[in-house]
């Protein structure tokens, strides 16, 4: 990467389901390590944006615009190219595990698969698998490893999915509202372990968070962009975007969200 290049650079997207715009005129700069938060209702496009860069929109979407990893262009690319761009430098974490893991397949198989391709010997598997989960505040490490998805909490198989994107080390993770499925208690504790883990990482992974709660946006991010209809009305520093928006789309959120001040704690 050239230095100065932003690692994710989205320009002028626009996305359509039905011949109906989803997704309109989204620019979108995430440099290495930053952390940007993309908030807005329901429906206004977050995740058809996470689709459009993950390469996973649904069938019949036509896509214009521009969609550069790595200074590399991904709209309308030979897929082989996209798997192993995005194979390697992209990871996302979804709303619901259960979807993204295989329900059939026990967890430490699942956890296998991406570390053999790796070249990792049985033992180095076993060991680095078990760390994943520990990693992720698990301490049942065992049992969890020989279980299938569906005998897991919730909060457990998102911690899973957590473990999982993070081990290939991308220079992008984008999560998509990666604890609106979990109960309150555990959503702060799923929460806490992906705050914990992007702030670590050496390089730190640069962070793409889709959410509607604006409080967990300002603890986890620096940027925001506030998504609606499909178009970014709003976008800035969390601090400032939030203290004082701009535009009465952002301040509708804030009243929604029951927060008429921004609370001081919360400002970065
Ligand atoms: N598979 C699909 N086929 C047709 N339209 C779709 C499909 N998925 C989403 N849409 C439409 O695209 C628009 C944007 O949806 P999107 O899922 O991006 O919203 P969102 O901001 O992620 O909402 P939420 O907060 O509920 O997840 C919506 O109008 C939705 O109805
Ligand atoms: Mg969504």
């Amino acid at each position: 990467m050239r230095t100065g290049e932003p690692l994710l650079e989205v320009g002028g997207l626009r996305v359509e389901l039905g011949g109906r715009p989803v997704v309109a005129d989204v620019d979108l700069r995430i440099a290495a390590g930053d952390r940007v938060g993309l908030i807005g209702e329901s429906g206004a496009g977050k995740s058809m944006i996470a689709a459009a860069i993950t390469g996973v929109l649904p069938e019949g979407a036509r896509t214009s615009g521009s969609v550069r990893l790595d200074g590399r262009e991904l709209l309308g690319a030979p897929h082989r190219q996209l798997a192993e761009v995005r194979g390697r430098r992209l990871a996302m974490v979804g709303q619901d595990a259960l979807t993204a893991l295989n329900p059939l397949v026990r967890v430490g198989k699942q956890l296998a698969l991406p570390l053999r391709r790796r070249g990792l010997a049985r033992a180095e598997i076993a060991a680095e698998s078990a760390a994943m989960l520990r990693s992720v505040g698990m301490t049942d490490v065992e049992r969890i490893l020989r279980s299938r998805p569906g005998q897991l909490s919730g909060g457990q198989r998102q911690r899973i999915l957590i473990a999982m994107a993070l081990a290939c080390s991308p220079g992008l993770l984008i999560a998509d509202e990666p604890t609106t499925a979990l109960d309150v208690t555990v959503q702060q504790e799923v929460l806490a372990v992906l705050d914990r883990l992007t702030r670590a990482g050496d390089p730190p992974p640069a962070l793409l968070f889709i959410s509607h709660d604006l409080p967990v946006v300002a603890r986890s991010c620096e940027r925001v962009a506030v998504l609606r209809g499909g178009r970014v009305v709003e976008h800035g520093p969390v601090g400032d975007v939030l203290t004082a928006p701009e535009h009465p789309y952002t301040r509708e959120l804030l009243a929604a969200a029951r927060l008429t001040a921004w609370p001081e704690e919360l400002v970065p």
